[in-house]
């Protein structure tokens, strides 16, 4: 079927649409019921189905007499470990550990946080928690110990399960230590502690409530899989709002499965047993869909990368990992390509390697920029597709359905809808945009199967942060426009969340951080232009009257608080002390204005500005400090 007419039906007749696709994962109990509406006034899929998310990535696969076919492939430059393990180990190591879990007293609908480096225990945990109906919230290891605490309790976990230590390059990342801040500062204390004891670690078990993770599957039975109904929640998974509180995005069990068969075959056109690399981190939303679900779900084998693009040793870490495991599809960040663009321009590290096996790269977490495709499009010689999605969908929204019909990308497009998704570029008004107007990105409801069905413990937020602003239609959070031929082109938040290096960061939360210091009377935080990573954050900071502070030391003891209260995956360097932020004679400080002054671009000056000369001192003050695209 060509790609417009599939996309049309599963507009047109979505239910008859996602009942068939749903016959192509294995149901306990197959569901009747397609679509239906929640007493929240909330859509939801398969409501009467029953499944189990382990058994659809493992159990079924050796039920088919794969077990002896490699599921996961560890491979970590950072300690020169690799390591395959076959459907059959992974079940008989998942199965263990959930008869751990269960020893622990750890039971369908009971939470289980896990704050681990790429390690293949980390996917065992996720399908140990799934397998027993336990519902997972795994926390990225580059989060400091104040963002594990804020999830610690909002998700409530009676345990959580964690490691040694990560390897970030060269640097050691203390895990244990980290959690141990993390709970000191949490209101809620999970029950227990699982610790994976890396090689060189030396942790030792202290208290009662820690558990040795190696011992825990050693001294358990194995157990079979529950069933679980469909929309019972998966995962739970924190992104960043527009406020320091992060939203726990819940995903359910049926429509997931369903979305992630489906473009698995339909998006990325794999095929069982191909090889499928995500070079992403378990602890983003592609890690869960398409380093952990997604591949297992299709059969394929999956690589699991303890490593980085450049460093891990060189710039031909990606493409040794492609020929020694003859990956076939891949999936990277822009930002990982362009570390590698600038240490190997001429691609002469690229070409000592044999690539045949790739037959396609896709590219998201971020705008896809005409220079890094071209040039990456033309070393390879092979499709390089990028598409736009997001924590909240789960699964592409944008871009081209290889296994359907693969067009040819055009360069700055995230590409066509994807099946399922109505997408409408909207005025600020709510009306239609025709093609080639820029607005907000919108999704008309019913969101297809996969997307969250509503935040944890706050169906309040979904409802007004996502439903509400249009009504009958999903706020992506993201502008853009089409073109007459009905590609897409996103162009960014328009919101205060940004994206440095594909890590989704909240400039909101960075605010309210940088305001409780005592010096600090108010500030605006924005995303200036970076080469490599995209975008990274700045402060503009006002000075509370009466105290003296020296910018440089301000600075610092900024930088500083940013770094340790979010991370270092912030990228948080450059605080700018003003007089006045410009702000609308009802207060609100005029961010997209001073984004624009940053970024060089046009703006015109509101009417109901209170400091205008505000501007001109933000002008003056990014030039000094050639900070922004503006000044750089
Ligand atoms: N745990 C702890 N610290 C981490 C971390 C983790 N998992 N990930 C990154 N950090 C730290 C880095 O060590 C660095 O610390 P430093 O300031 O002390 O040097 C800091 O956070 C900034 O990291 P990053 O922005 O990643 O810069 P980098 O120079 O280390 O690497 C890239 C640059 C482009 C190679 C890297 O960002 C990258 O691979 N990006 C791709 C991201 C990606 O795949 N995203 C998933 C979306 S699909
Ligand atoms: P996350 O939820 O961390 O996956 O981040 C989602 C956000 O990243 C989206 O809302 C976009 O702003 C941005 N993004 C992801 N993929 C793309 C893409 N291909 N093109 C443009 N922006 C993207």
């Amino acid at each position: 079927m060509k790609y417009s007419e599939l996309y049309q039906d599963s507009i047109n007749h979505k239910e008859a649409f996602w009942a068939k696709q749903a016959t192509a994962i294995n149901w306990l109990k197959h569901p009747t019921n397609t679509l239906s509406v929640n007493e929240k006034g909330f859509y939801q899929w398969f409501t009467d189905g029953e499944l189990n998310m382990s058994a659809l990535c493992l159990d079924d696969h050796i039920a088919a007499g794969r077990g002896n076919e490699v599921a996961l492939i560890y491979d970590s430059p950072v300690t020169l470990i690799v390591q395959h393990f076959t459907y059959n180990e992974l079940t008989h190591l998942v199965s263990k550990f959930a008869g751990g879990l269960t020893k622990l007293g750890i039971t369908k609908g009971d939470t289980v946080v896990i704050y681990m480096p790429m390690i293949p225990q980390a996917v065992i945990a996720m399908l140990a928690c799934a397998r027993i109906g336990a519902i997972h919230s795994v926390v990225f290891g580059g989060f400091a110990p104040h963002e594990l605490a804020m999830r610690i309790d909002d998700a409530k976990p009676k345990a959580i399960v964690t490691a040694s230590y990560g390897l970030e390059v060269d640097k050691v990342i203390h895990y244990k230590h980290l959690v141990d801040k993390a709970i000191d500062e949490a209101n809620h204390k999970p029950s227990y502690t699982i610790l994976y004891r890396r090689t060189n670690g030396n942790d030792t078990i202290n208290h009662a409530n820690e558990i040795d993770f190696e011992t825990l599957i050693n001294q358990s039975e194995p157990v079979n899989f529950v069933a679980v109904e469909a929309t019972h929640p998966l995962y739970i998974l924190y992104t960043s709002g527009t406020t320091g509180t992060p939203k726990g995005i819940v995903r359910d069990t049926g429509g997931y499965a369903t979305a992630l068969k489906f473009s698995m075959t339909h998006f990325y056109n794999a095929k069982e047993s191909d090889v499928f690399w995500a070079a992403s981190d378990v602890g983003w939303v592609v890690g869960h869909s398409y380093i952990v679900y997604g591949p297992l779900l299709n059969g394929c084998a999956t690589v699991l990368y303890e490593g980085k693009p450049v460093k891990t040793p060189d710039s031909g870490g990606f493409w040794r990992v492609i020929e020694q495991h003859k990956v076939n599809l891949m999936f990277t960040a822009p930002t990982a390509i362009r570390a590698i663009k600038k240490e190997d321009d001429e691609g002469i590290i690229l070409k000592q390697y044999d690539l045949s096996s790739l037959r396609t790269l896709f590219l998201a977490g971020e705008r896809l920029d005409p220079a890094t495709f071209s040039w990456i499009k033309n070393l390879l010689q092979k499709p390089v597709i990028d598409h736009w999605w997001q924590t909240e969908s789960g699964w592409p929204m944008i871009g081209i359905m290889m296994g359907v019909e693969q067009f040819e990308a055009k360069s700055g497009s995230a590409g066509l809808p994807v099946c399922g998704y109505d997408i409408q570029i909207l005025s600020e008004e709510g009306e239609k945009l025709g093609p080639n107007q820029e607005g907000f990105v919108t999704i008309q409801l019913p969101l297809p199967p996969g997307c969250l069905p509503t935040l944890w413990n706050n169906d309040e937020r979904f409802r007004k942060g996502y439903l509400e602003h249009f009504l009958g239609y999903y706020l992506t959070g993201d502008g853009g426009y089409k073109d007459e031929d009905g590609y897409f082109y996103i162009m960014g938040r328009i919101d205060d969340v940004i994206n440095v290096a594909g890590h989704r960061l909240s400039t909101g939360e960075m605010e309210e951080l940088i305001a409780a210091h005592p010096s600090v009377a108010e500030c605006a935080v924005l995303g200036i232009a970076d080469e490599l990573r995209g975008q990274r954050p700045i402060a503009l900071v006002v000075i509370k009257d009466g105290i003296e502070c020296i910018e440089e030391i301000l600075e610092n003891e900024l930088v500083a608080l940013i770094r340790e209260k979010i991370g270092a995956v912030a990228v948080f360097k450059n605080a700018v002390v003003v007089k006045r932020l410009p702000k609308t004679r009802s207060g609100k400080i005029l961010r997209k204005t001073i984004r624009h002054i940053a970024d060089g671009l046009a703006y015109n000056i509101p009417s109901t500005i209170e400091y205008p000369e505000s501007l001109t001192e933000i002008e003056l003050k990014l030039s000094s400090r050639k900070l922004g695209n503006a000044f750089q």
